[in-house]
């Protein structure tokens, strides 16, 4: 344990004196300090330490927020990053991507080199299909190999790349295509999900009726299922890949800072999902210096963050941030569980991973299965533990601390958005921790926790969380709607970032997440929104309406219940209600099949007609209703 050691309320694990030894960055307080003087410093020096085509002029625009702009001028690639600029170095033979199939019959590996190789013919094929600087591709796969090389492929030549997570279904898919006016589909024929398959073409099929745009689809072949393939719109990858325009090198696109790498949607407060908007620049820099610092990277780390692609954390942890800094990812196709639960225990294991980043659900359902299936396995690999996505219970903290970390591995308990780009609320190895903290601002950030008018709160008491300084890796706004960026992010309190959590700062200035202010909902870490829940139901011939409020659930951290106000002629049945479990299953995806549905005579509404989902969430919980007094009658 360390020597000197800072006094601290609650619970505390300190660093070990052999983590701090190690660490790339000992001295915590006064990069934080220097950072939040002069964050553009701070950023512009992470940002030298890549390479740019052509330096900025100016580190940040500020001159009409919230629309703020990052290294300004620069002329860069995050591919460029990514990749190439390591093939110029000893890591041109390292392995910058290790991948294991689900019944682990089959892994993959690829140096840098093999990747470059890999990610310039599919920027090659996809080229040829007429795509290019700012046209949208949308990617649509399971957890293979070629998600990771069709993402740097698009970003390499331009292309703005808008990944669907793969337990999606046709609604979602459809919604995301359309919206984004992608000319482009890159799919696999299905994946694998707990052994079973998962139809993905077909689901684009289904969802293609409803997308004009759409001039091309690239199946990449996975499962080897009969699938349809249409005329003139459908190729197989490995057929494209035998034609000559798809060897050889592939030019890496000259891109502004402020050009954008991709959009990705997200459930916000209300309404349709939001295609949220990050640049080649900032977010290379942002994604780049979080992982660098927080998980202390090296060059003999094997790094795996057990997230989707289709989701940020995977954009930014499984593939940008671990290539920009020239890491080993490690990234296996199926889930924790399946055949037996020590999947992943296996995995650390067998291929000597030193870093481990997961979701509090994950460690939750895990722990269930008790300690006997990690002790089977050989986890002394293991220096770093990080967690992401809901508050972490501190049980589940002690637990992964305990028995998969042996006590010796810090946890990063990394608070962040898919707006943020990065972490923005996380310990680096060398904080002090205290179970479901993620401890304080990240370098050059500032947080508050304020009251409904703005006015920070005291420590201790809840509020909202806002960030009060722009950084690099922000979201630059929703595509092709700014007015709603402005809105949903900059009015309630100006000048400030409003995140959509409440949160509440301890003695120490650390920082505690309670949960989500609005209508999103967290299960098993995984954002969805209520209307998209509820727009899904109303597809359904029984249903009027329906409100979709998240419940506290032991293992998913939020479950969804479902109250259905039924059409005229329909009744209320247990058959009924498994139909309509379904039925949002189907449409929507699998992940967000609620856990309940309950019918309900008539919904609680605002005089002017409001869904008050908060009146029902009290009742589910056996609460006081609060304040009811805009109630229709
Ligand atoms: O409520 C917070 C929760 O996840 C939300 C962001 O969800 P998403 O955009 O899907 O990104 C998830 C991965 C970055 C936040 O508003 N959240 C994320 N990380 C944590 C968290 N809540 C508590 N602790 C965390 N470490």
């Amino acid at each position: 344990m360390a020597t000197n050691k800072p006094k601290m309320e609650g619970e505390v694990f300190y660093p070990s004196d052999e983590i701090i030894a190690q660490a790339n960055l000992k001295d915590w307080d006064v990069t934080a300090k220097a950072a939040l003087k002069d964050p553009q410093a701070f950023w512009a020096t992470e940002a030298e330490n890549l390479e740019w085509f052509e330096k900025w002029d100016q580190v940040l625009d500020d001159s009409k927020p919230p629309f703020y702009k990052w290294f300004v001028g620069g002329k860069v690639n995050i591919t460029h990053n990514a990749v190439d600029r390591h093939l110029k170095t000893f890591r041109k033979n390292k392995l910058a991507l290790i991948w294991e199939s689900e019944d682990g019959k089959t892994d993959r590996t690829f140096s840098y080199y093999a990747l470059n190789r890999e990610v310039s013919r599919m920027a090659n094929i996809i080229k040829a299909m007429g795509i290019g600087k700012g046209d949208r591709v949308t990617i649509y796969m399971g957890r293979i190999p070629e998600i990771v090389f069709a993402m740097l492929a698009c970003a390499k030549i331009g292309a703005i790349h808008s990944v669907v997570f793969g337990g999606f279904s046709v609604d979602a898919l459809a919604g995301r295509i359309a919206d984004s006016e992608s000319k482009l589909v890159i799919t696999c024929d299905g994946s694998y999900q707990n052994g079973k398959l998962v139809e993905l073409k077909k689901i684009v099929d289904e969802s293609l009726k409803h997308c004009p745009s759409v001039e091309n689809v690239i199946v990449v072949k996975r499962t080897g299922q009969e699938i349809f393939m249409e005329p003139g719109r459908d190729h197989w990858f490995h057929d494209l890949c035998a034609l000559p325009i798809a060897n050889g090198k592939c030019a890496t696109e000259v891109m502004d800072a402020e050009d954008p790498l991709f959009i990705l949607y997200t459930s916000g407060s209300t309404g349709k999902p939001k295609a949220i908007l990050h640049t080649h620049g900032g977010y290379m820099v942002g994604t780049y210096a979080t992982l660098k610092y927080v998980f202390d990277l090296k060059d003999e780390d094997r790094f795996w963050c057990t997230a989707d692609p289709g989701w940020i954390t995977g954009h930014s942890y499984l593939v940008y941030g671990p290539l920009i800094n020239g890491a080993t990812a490690f990234m296996f196709e199926g889930g924790p569980a399946y055949p037996y639960p020590n999947r992943w225990w296996q995995l650390i294991e067998r291929y000597g991973i030193s870093i481990f980043y997961t979701a509090p659900t994950a460690i939750r359902a895990l722990m269930r299965f008790g300690e006997a299936w990690p002790n089977k396995h050989d986890l002394s690999s293991l220096r770093l533990l990080g967690t992401v996505g809901e508050p972490i219970n501190p049980e589940a903290w002690k637990w992964f601390y305990r028995v998969i970390g042996k006590e010796k591995c810090p946890i990063m308990d990394t608070w962040w958005q898919t707006e943020t780009g990065g972490f923005m609320i996380t310990p680096t190895p060398v904080v002090p921790l205290k179970p479901g903290s993620g401890t304080r601002p990240f370098f050059g950030q500032d947080a508050e926790i304020v009251d409904e008018q703005g006015k920070p709160v005291a420590d201790g008491e809840e509020g909202y969380l806002v960030l009060k300084n722009p950084w690099p890796s922000m979201l630059r706004t929703i595509f092709g709607d700014d007015e709603r960026y402005v809105s949903q992010y900059w009015s309630k309190y100006p000048g400030k970032y409003m995140t959509g959590d409440s949160a509440r700062r301890d003695k120490d200035g650390y920082y505690w997440i309670i949960g989500r202010v609005d209508d999103v909902i967290k299960v098993s870490g995984h954002r969805l929104g209520t209307a998209e829940i509820e727009s899904a139901l109303i597809t359904h011939p029984a249903v009027a309406e329906s409100a979709a409020i998240g419940l506290a659930h032991e293992v998913k951290g939020q479950a969804i219940t479902c109250y259905v106000q039924l059409k005229p002629g329909f009744a209320p049945s247990e058959e009924l209600s498994e139909e309509l479990r379904q039925h949002v299953s189907k449409h929507l995806g699998p992940i967000a099949r609620p856990e309940e549905v309950k019918f309900i005579d008539k919904l609680p509404k605002t005089r002017s007609g409001k869904i008050m989902r908060r009146v029902l969430k009290a009742r589910a919980q056996g609460l006081p209703e609060g304040d009811l007094s805009t109630l229709e009658e």
